[in-house]
């Protein structure tokens, strides 16, 4: 027997607020079909005045942990991936810990950009086999609209806020058929940080800056390093693509997830997209797309199932899940 980490809960949560394609276009020169035809994007919500990250970080958590069947006295870790946090210090995880009542354990914060929930997953995955945590909440959340310039109208309409959760717990598996994380491949490439990045930080500006990114050279790099990123562990967890029963990418954009499922043989039916519903929601991306199809009843216990994402940094990775 060997001491791994599955999945027990998963939720998601979106802010009231919706921002259509149609009222973008009032404000900027753009167009819903502009949007629609180069991202896939429909709509985007964004956080109410005094609404932060760790807010929707809690109702993302709250769901995860009731779908779980646990309270907030049975989690000893936080793990938060954002890349808007409520400030600079402290950690978001540690603001929600706070809401959440947990006055034990341990919160901390993963920063991987729109890799983050990626990132996350492998650390907090690690952690548990390592016996450092029995249940571990895991949190994608992220307020995206606010490091946007809304006079950029090739960033503007891309993103969005939103937050999802999922519940991890420690189990004893005997083969790998059995729920649990079957493993997790992370890449980053620093030469590539100007290419995605916020102009702007408490060391350099004193200020939070503002989305800039360089869409074509992002969009040239993807398909390449995230099919790299899925090949490379398929074949270290000795899988192939045939195997997948569902693929669960960051939501940044429908033409390079089609692009990476077309490249890898992966068939489009196989795939979960929500980005239309929601824009890029960074580090939220993955858990509030798998809560989705988790709940419409196309994720079941025994599937396999792939997650990808690729970031700022740049950063990219993948996880393999035996749901
Ligand atoms: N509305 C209307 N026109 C626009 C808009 C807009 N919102 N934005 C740009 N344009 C114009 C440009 O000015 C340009 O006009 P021009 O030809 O007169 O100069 C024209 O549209 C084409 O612009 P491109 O930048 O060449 O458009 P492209 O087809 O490359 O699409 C996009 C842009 C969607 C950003 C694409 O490059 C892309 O998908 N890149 C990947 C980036 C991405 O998804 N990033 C998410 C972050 S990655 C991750 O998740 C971190």
């Amino acid at each position: 027997m060997v001491t791994k980490a599955k999945i027990t809960g998963i939720g998601s949560y979106l802010p009231q607020r919706i921002i259509s394609n149609d009222e973008l276009s009032k404000t900027m020169d753009t167009s819903d079909e502009w949007i629609v035809q180069r991202s896939g994007i429909r709509m985007r919500h964004q956080a109410a005045e005094g609404e932060f990250t760790s807010d929707l970080g809690v109702q993302a958590a709250q769901k995860a942990l009731q779908h779980a069947g646990l309270t907030i006295e049975q989690i000893d870790l936080i793990v938060v991936a954002t890349t808007t946090p409520d400030l600079t210090f402290p950690a978001t995880a540690a603001l929600i810990q706070k809401k959440l009542g947990m006055t034990h354990g341990a919160a901390f914060d993963v920063q991987a950009v729109c890799s983050g929930f990626v990132y996350g997953l492998s650390v907090t995955s690690a952690m548990i086999e390592s016996g450092q945590a029995k249940n571990a909440l895991l949190i994608g959340a992220e307020t995206m609209t606010r490091l946007l310039n809304w006079q950029d109208r090739t960033t503007a309409v891309l993103f969005g806020d939103g937050a999802g959760a999922i519940v991890m717990s420690q189990c004893e598996v005997t083969g790998r058929d059995q729920s649990h994380v079957l493993g997790s491949y992370l890449r980053s490439d620093g030469a590539l940080s100007d290419i995605l990045y916020v102009d702007g930080g408490p060391s350099t500006t004193g200020t939070t800056g503002h989305l800039i990114m360089e869409g074509r050279e992002v969009y040239r790099h993807a398909v390449g390093n995230i099919s790299d990123a899925i090949e490379s562990l398929l074949a270290s967890s000795g899988y192939q693509v045939a195997d997948i029963d569902w693929f669960v990418p960051h939501q940044a954009n429908r033409r390079i997830i089609e692009g990476v499922a077309k490249k890898i043989g992966l068939p489009p039916e196989k795939t979960v997209i929500t980005v239309d519903k929601h824009a890029n929601t960074s580090s939220a991306s993955i858990p509030l797309a798998l809560d989705l199809a988790v709940r419409d009843g196309r994720i079941k216990s025994g599937d396999l199932v792939m997650l990808e994402a690729m970031g700022g940094g740049l950063s990219w990775g993948s996880n393999l899940i035996r749901w």
